[in-house]
């Protein structure tokens, strides 16, 4: 552990040197505490980064030649780009059954916008059951080793703030019926929360570094660092299913998504991306785009509005696909960009009101108004490192059902609308009669857990009503 006189002069260079302005008065567990947070921050890329991303707002250029990039419709007869289908499941379900899929959830975000205390894969999220976004995924997971005879791990990222809570969570439920040895859980890494005017980091508490979990782009340092991909490797893993701990309807392992990540011509199985068809122009959606031969996800906010509602012949937006961060990785490219010098994902500004010590008085101020930065990675940000990296359309009632806000919008009522909708979908296709709403939408509240059927065909032979009441709420 370096001592306070080691280090001042190196935090003088970086101008943080405020950072020992209560170290006389705290208790010597307390002064070490903060030495080791400070000792853990890269005080020598420090400035550069303070100027760059702190003092200033980067300005985003769009790469030039930038196009709409091509994806696999989900109609595989479409004549734009017509595909064997049942080949590329059919190379899904042998990787599946050779073991060689594992599942990766990204669960370290802070949720704030749903005002839900907990983990966000503790959230009731089941339309009738309200069993967590954590069960949903654990019986996904079960029902697809069991279906193709296969241990599926599945790796958990956490955050600092949220890891112990994370895995208490588990541990009452008995890992949802996981082995617990095949459920993997790790905390991703952070960055400190800056001051806006001065760029200098904030002090939570006199001994208390602000700090903030460093975007889901620290994923893949984070696979490296904490032995996920090693573990991965000793098991005979070769790709790895991306979600977002959000998203109560994810297909987790779909058998086509991975065969054409793993098998298509035009992918080099690095990185592939589900999209879904913008539903209007000025929606606030990640965007797939080519440039130079690669691919990027452009935020909404650095896209032109007048690109975003330019149509093509066919009347249809030319930038229509929308990510819902649904990924598949290999883990050869995740090792690759970890040992490769130049690895190095740019980070993403996010002005925030973040509660501090004042260092004049020690009194904790809360700001009514933005005061601080805090600085992500984005994972999208690797796809251009891809060598070429494949699209396939998905649909919202059937990946796509996100808790993210308390109310409208990706929120606990529109996932439920969802999960019933995906639901009745099915049991309509195995034959059950559904009640409906004079909109066309189903009149029930409906869920399926994946345990019963992770696709409509699994519902063959299951027992189900010939017919669902008005107004029933039934979990199959
Ligand atoms: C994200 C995408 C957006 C996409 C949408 C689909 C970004 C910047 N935007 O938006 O393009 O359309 O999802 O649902 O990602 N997380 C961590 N650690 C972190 C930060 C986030 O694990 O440090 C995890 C969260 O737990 C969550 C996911 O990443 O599972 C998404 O994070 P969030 O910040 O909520 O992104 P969105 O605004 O929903």
């Amino acid at each position: 552990m370096p001592s306070i006189d080691d280090l001042r002069p190196t935090l003088e260079a970086a101008n943080q040197a405020h950072l020992l302005t209560f170290a006389d008065q705290l208790s010597a567990n307390e002064r070490d505490s903060l030495l080791s947070q400070i000792a853990a921050i890269d005080l020598a890329k420090l400035p550069e980064l303070i100027h760059e991303y702190v003092l200033n707002k980067p300005t985003f250029e769009l790469p030039e030649g930038v196009d709409a990039a091509p994806y696999y419709p989900a109609d595989p007869t479409e004549s734009f780009k017509p595909y064997d289908a049942k080949k590329y499941h059919a190379a899904g379900q042998d990787l599946l059954r050779a073991g060689k899929i594992a599942c990766f959830v990204v669960a370290g975000g802070q949720g704030s916008r749903l005002g839900y205390e907990g983990p966000k894969g503790c959230y009731p999220a089941g339309a009738v059951t309200k069993k967590p976004l954590f069960q949903i995924f654990a019986e996904n997971i079960l029902a697809t080793a069991k279906k193709y005879g296969a241990t599926v791990p599945w790796y958990i990222m956490t955050s600092p703030l949220n890891h112990d809570a994370t895995v208490a969570f588990f541990n009452e439920h008995g890992h949802f019926g996981l082995d617990p040895a095949d459920v993997m859980f790790f905390p991703q890494g952070t960055m400190p929360s800056f001051d806006m005017a001065s760029g200098k980091i904030l002090l939570t508490d006199r001994h208390q570094l602000a700090t903030n979990p460093d975007g889901h782009g620290g994923s893949l340092t984070a696979l490296h660092t904490s032995g996920a991909l090693d573990d991965m490797a000793r098991r005979g893993i070769e790709h790895f299913s991306y979600f977002q701990v959000d998203n109560a309807t994810i297909r987790i392992t779909d058998p086509l998504f991975l065969g054409l990540h793993a098998a298509a011509p035009d992918s080099s199985a690095e990185i592939s991306s589900k999209m879904l068809p913008k539903a209007f122009p000025e929606e606030r959606v990640g965007l797939f785009a080519t440039a130079g031969g690669r691919t990027h996800v452009i935020e909404y906010s650095d896209m032109p509005i007048e690109l975003q509602r330019e149509t093509g012949a066919d009347g249809r937006l030319r930038f229509l696909a929308g990510s819902p961060a649904i990924h598949v990785f290999g883990r050869a490219f995740v090792e690759k960009v970890n040992t490769d010098a130049g690895f190095d994902l740019p980070y993403h500004r996010a002005e925030k009101k973040i509660p501090h010590v004042d260092l004049a008085t020690g009194e904790r101020v809360s700001p009514d108004a933005p005061n601080g930065v805090k600085l992500e990675r984005f994972v999208f940000d690797a796809l251009p490192l891809a060598e070429r990296s494949i699209i396939l359309e998905t649909s919202r009632v059937e990946d796509f059902a996100p808790i993210k806000n308390a109310e409208g919008t990706d929120s606990p009522a529109s996932s439920a609308e969802l999960q019933t909708q995906k639901a009745a979908n099915w049991l309509e296709a195995a034959g059950v009669e559904i009640p409906k709403k004079s909109d066309g939408t189903p009149d029930c509240v409906l869920e399926i857990s994946p345990l019963t059927a992770l696709e409509p065909g699994d519902l063959k032979g299951a027992d189900l009503p010939a017919k669902i009441e008005a107004g029933k709420r039934l979990a199959l």
